[in-house]
C-alpha cells in the first residue's frame, strides 16, 4: 500500500533526523511505531502524509513514487489520513459536528448524511455528548477523540495516529482500541506511534522501532517481545511486562 524505500530526513545540514528508512505498510496491519523522544516517529509520519518531503530516497504509494504537486500530494491524501500529536492542530470547525463533518462535506456528501455519520463516529469513539460543544472549549483528551472522529469519517486506506491514547481516559482508550481494531479488520493499514508498550502484547500485530533516526527493527510483534532487552536497548521503552506492572499507588 505505502513504502518506504531508504527514505532520509534532515531539518538542518548535517543533522539527520531519519537515515535510510524502509518498510511497507499492507492493508489489515496495526503496526505500532516504537521508539525513545526524538527518534523520528512523527518526523517518519509527516513522511508518510506528505507533510514534509524526503531529503533521500523515495515514498511509494501503490507501488508509484509519490509526486509533491499538489494533484500528487491530494491522491496521497485520498489514501492516507494523520492524526497529529497534538489534536488540537487539525481542528477547525466552530463547533464538534461541524468539524467532524467536514472531511464528508468535502467530499460532496449532502449536508444531512455527513452530519448522521459525523454523529455515528463519535458516538463509537465515545464522543457523542460533545457534539454540540465548541472546539475552544474542549480539554485535550476531548480534542483527540474528536480530531480521531474527523479522520475515520472519511475512511483512509492508510490511517496513522501519533501518540492517538495519550491523553485518554481508559474508556477512551478502549473506544479507540476497539474502533481501529474493526478498522484494521475491514482492510485499513494502521500505524500508532506511541512510547505506550502495553499495546505490543494487546493490540498491534506489527512492530517498527527507530532509535537516533535508524530503523532498528521490524517484525511481528511476538518476535520482538523474547528479544526486548537485545532489540530495544537504548530506545528508551518500557519494558512491555513492567508497563502492565505499573500501578497507580506504587
Ligand atoms: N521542526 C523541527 N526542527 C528541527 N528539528 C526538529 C524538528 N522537529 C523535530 N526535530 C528533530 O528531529 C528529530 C526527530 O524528532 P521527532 O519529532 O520525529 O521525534 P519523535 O520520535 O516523534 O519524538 P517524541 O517521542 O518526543 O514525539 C529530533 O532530534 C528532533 O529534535
Ligand atoms: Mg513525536
Amino acid at each position: 500500500m505505502i513504502s518506504a524505500v531508504d527514505l532520509s530526513y534532515s531539518y538542518a545540514p548535517g543533522m539527520p533526523a531519519l537515515s535510510r528508512i524502509s518498510f511497507t505498510f499492507r492493508a489489515g496491519e496495526r503496526v505500532l511505531l516504537l521508539g525513545a523522544n526524538g527518534a523520528g516517529k512523527s518526523t517518519l509520519l509527516s513522511l508518510c502524509n506528505g507533510l514534509l518531503r524526503p531529503c533521500g530516497g523515495e515514498l511509494r504509494l501503490l507501488g508509484e513514487p509519490v509526486e509533491y504537486s499538489k494533484a500528487g500530494l491530494r491522491r496521497l491524501r485520498s489514501h492516507v489520513s494523520t492524526v497529529l500529536q497534538d489534536a488540537g492542530d487539525q481542528l477547525f470547525g466552530a463547533t464538534v459536528l461541524q468539524d467532524v463533518a467536514m472531511g464528508p462535506l468535502e467530499t460532496g456528501m449532502q449536508e444531512a448524511a455527513a452530519r448522521e455519520l459525523a454523529m455515528e463516529t463519535l458516538d463509537l469513539l465515545g464522543g457523542g455528548h460533545l457534539a454540540e460543544r465548541p472546539i475552544h472549549a474542549l480539554s485535550a483528551g476531548e480534542k483527540k477523540r474528536v480530531a480521531l472522529a474527523g479522520v475515520l469519517t472519511v475512511r483512509p486506506s492508510i490511517l496513522l495516529l501519533d501518540e492517538p491514547s495519550a491523553g485518554l481516559d481508559a474508556p477512551g482508550e478502549d473506544a479507540l482500541l476497539d474502533t481501529l481494531s474493526a478498522c484494521a479488520e475491514r482492510g485499513m493499514a494502521i500505524c500508532v506511534a506511541t512510547h505506550n508498550t502495553w499495546l505490543l502484547r494487546h493490540w498491534a500485530t506489527r512492530a517498527v522501532v527507530l532509535r537516533g533516526g535508524r530503523l532498528v527493527f521490524d517484525g511481528a510483534s511476538e518476535d520482538l517481545l523474547p528479544h526486548w532487552d537485545r532489540q530495544t536497548a537504548g530506545c528508551g521503552l518500557r519494558a512491555p511486562a513492567e508497563a502492565e506492572g505499573v500501578t497507580l499507588c506504587r
